[in-house]
């Protein structure tokens, strides 16, 4: 068993390469001047089962480019099995078709990497659980909720509620909220835009609660602010917000430090180090231990699932 890591999330990989006490594979990861990627395998990984660490963040199109090129780099360096670890799966939220002749981003994505020759997938809370059937070969979809739920529990607080910021992640939030024991909420969120979300209606009682909106994703951070706002004016105490991946793009910190929100806690399946530096606001878990303990029960053909037990 051998790690690879790409470029998107060195400091995770090397995390996770601790943890496993495995060195990283040497390799030789260059841009053209063009910007067009280079790769070389620095060592003999034949008759290997190697994991190979990438999210698809931004920028999204080059680092998964980089991903299919590690992986046919690896593929044609006889690889026994190529294991695609991306913490952020991007493009995962164009999942079907929200208007006539709108593409399925999601989809596209999956048949590329399938197609690279990836005999695996591992991720972490996948925007929707469907898109493992957009791969035709198993895929591990890790869950943060026993993570969120142990930090939750050090809140010590007696009246949680957990809230989902739209009907989407109605699911995400059961779960968490099954796990802690906490009553649910629901808030019916519209996007009037791209880009802008409404609170029109918040489902449950939320007044003199302590508030945990879950999410998978904050991007713009529109969502998460609207919902802390509506919660507040509906009557709760606090409200902290847990995501697993931090996107946060343009003024999404700044609009997060203007906010309502006690605290927001994000996982690094998406490196913010720079972002999130010396802001008492945001704090970071790390998946690294979670995805270290994930990846050595695959290579032992151990049980992933008993992990969330
Ligand atoms: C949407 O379905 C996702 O789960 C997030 O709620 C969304 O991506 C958050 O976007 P933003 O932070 O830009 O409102």
């Amino acid at each position: 068993m051998k790690i690879l890591s790409g470029t998107s999330n060195l400091k995770l990989s090397k995390d996770i390469s601790k943890n496993l006490k495995l060195k990283l594979i040497n390799t030789n990861i260059r841009r053209f001047a063009d910007g067009e990627i280079y790769i070389e395998i620095n060592e003999n990984i034949r008759g290997n089962s190697v994991f190979v660490i990438q999210s698809t963040s931004n920028p999204a199109n080059d680092n998964i480019m980089e991903l299919l090129l590690v992986i046919d780099a690896l593929k044609r360096s006889s690889a026994k099995t190529i294991t695609a670890v991306i913490p952020y799966f991007g493009y995962a939220r164009q999942d079907r078709k929200v208007a006539p002749r709108t593409s399925i981003s999601a989809k596209v994505v999956a048949n590329l990497i399938s197609n690279a020759g990836a005999t695996r997938v591992v991720t972490v809370d996948l925007h929707a659980g469907q898109i493992q059937g957009f791969f035709d070969m198993p895929v591990d979809n890790l869950y943060t909720a026993p993570l969120f739920a142990k930090y939750i529990k050090k809140l010590n607080s007696k009246k949680l509620i957990c809230v989902s910021p739209d009907v989407g992640g109605v699911a995400r939030t059961r779960a968490l909220a099954t796990r802690i024991k906490a009553d649910l909420a629901i808030i019916d969120k519209r996007r009037p835009a791209p880009g802008k979300s409404e609170v029109m209606n918040i489902i449950g009682d939320v007044k003199n609660k302590t508030c945990i909106i879950v999410d998978d994703i904050i991007d713009s951070g529109g969502t998460i602010v609207n919902a802390a706002d509506a919660l507040k004016r509906n009557g709760a105490n606090e409200v902290y917000v847990f995501i697993t991946h931090a996107v946060l793009s343009g003024d999404a910190v700044k609009k997060i430090k203007n906010s309502k929100i006690k605290k927001l806690i994000i996982t690094d399946t998406i490196d913010n180090s720079q972002k999130t530096k010396n802001n008492n606001k945001i704090e970071v878990l790390s998946i690294a231990s979670l995805m270290s303990e994930a990846i050595k029960r695959i290579a032992n053909s151990n049980s992933v699932s008993d992990l969330f037990n």
